[in-house]
């Protein structure tokens, strides 16, 4: 929904004017609040926050922690955190390196802000979820798309390919792996070529890796963190929203180096100053606490993963990759053309809500996106209600 500038009684500015509603969010708006509704259209499963993540969040606002705080997060948290990347990627961080935000979008957004002057570009890895592309238009950049292509079931990203899409007036290259819509899974031998290419050509890296716990054969997904090194232009943004069923939370982190930190901090102060302190303990339970939930939820994905990936590579009009990682089905489906418009009246006629492909940039309209995330009976009716949808659409 866009208004021109005549609309107004006084000037707004140009960037904010022309920035589109999101695609996901337009087909959302159709049917939400309709209990009749089977909503796959966001990236969150149907469980709620665990109990105790909620009671140590309730606690802590009871005992008193609604103060204004840290501006890159409470040290409890901080040093959590450091421990848990330790674990998980062998790494050596210490509190210095963790910058707490709210939320992984956030943290993306705070990343532009602290990088991209109006003209510059950053060079993303697509599809890929809009709201990357828009936080770059927000700080007046452009985003130079470098398109995964599908051979033999699977994504592939060429390195080269990213390699020459970098100009003069590039800042960073992003990159989501495990990613959205994809599913795709970067391993280790491209995060290290990428950061070669980085070091050499004195551009960021902003890697995007909340799906990093939602992966099918490792406890968590290769990383930038397995191979980066201490200097490095590395920013990794991470969130509580997927693997602890925090979506409502607005809670990630991000982990660099403390140079970097300090800037973001900064920009935390005029945009925030500090996550709610009371979150914020819900979320050290969650990293103290928390590694059954996630297995719990990887069991869950990894169920609607095969069901939802049997049924419709059995459709002759559906071509989908298996996701390696993520909880996503990106599905290319044959005759539609409009994916928008489909998506909607899938809405209204059908009662099922997805994403639009035309939502994840250069090449993604002709798909439909469905998150997987949610209980085997709720995915096997909304499979009922696609198949039916199609037969006549
Ligand atoms: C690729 C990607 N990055 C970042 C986010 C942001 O997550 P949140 O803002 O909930 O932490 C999402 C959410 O869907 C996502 O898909």
């Amino acid at each position: 929904m866009n208004h021109s500038p005549t609309d107004w009684p006084a000037a707004l500015r140009r960037l904010a004017l022309e920035l589109p509603t999101s695609r996901i969010g337009d087909v959302a708006s159709i049917g939400r609040g309709d209990p009749d509704v089977i909503p796959l259209w966001f990236g969150e499963s149907d469980l709620q926050t665990p109990q105790f993540i909620c009671d140590a969040a309730a606690a802590a606002m009871h005992a008193g922690h609604t103060f204004y705080t840290w501006q890159r997060g409470i040290p409890e948290l901080r040093q959590a955190l450091a421990g848990y990347t330790n674990r998980l990627y062998g790494s050596r961080c210490t509190p210095e390196n963790i910058t707490v935000t709210g939320s992984g979008m956030q943290a993306i957004l705070l990343s532009c802000q602290t990088i991209v002057e109006p003209g510059d570009n950053i060079v993303v890895v697509s599809p890929v979820w809009p709201n990357i592309v828009a936080a770059i238009h927000v700080m007046g950049g452009e985003a130079h798309e470098v398109s995964l292509t599908l051979k033999g079931g699977k994504w592939h990203l060429d390195v080269d390919e990213l390699n020459d899409a970098i100009d003069d007036r590039t800042r960073a290259i992003f990159i989501n792996s495990p990613g959205n819509p994809t599913g795709w899974m970067m391993e280790n031998d491209q995060h290290a070529a990428i950061l070669e290419i980085a070091r050499k050509r004195r551009v960021w890296i902003i890697a995007d890796e909340v799906y990093a716990r939602i992966v099918y054969d490792r406890p968590v997904a290769p990383s930038f963190l397995h191979v980066a090194r201490e200097g490095d232009p590395l920013i990794v943004v991470q969130s509580f929203s997927k693997p602890w069923a925090m979506t409502g939370w607005r809670l990630g982190w991000v982990t660099s180096s403390n140079k970097f930190g300090e800037q973001l901090a900064k920009l935390i102060q005029f945009n925030i100053s500090g996550s709610p302190a009371f979150l914020q303990f819900g979320a050290l339970a969650a990293i103290e606490q928390g590694e059954g939930f996630v297995a719990q939820m990887v069991d869950r994905c990894r169920q609607g993963r095969e069901l939802v990936f049997q049924r419709l590579a059995a459709n002759p009009r559906i071509q989908v990759a298996r996701p390696d990682a993520a909880f996503y089905a990106f599905m290319r489906v044959e005759g539609m053309k409009d994916s928008l418009a489909f998506a909607s009246k899938m809405v209204r006629e059908a009662k099922l809500g997805m994403a639009p492909g035309v939502a994840f940039g250069r090449g993604g309209e002709g798909h439909l996106r469905l998150c997987f995330a949610s209980a085997p009976e709720r995915l096997g009716e909304s499979l009922d209600r696609f198949e039916k949808f199609l037969a006549k659409n």
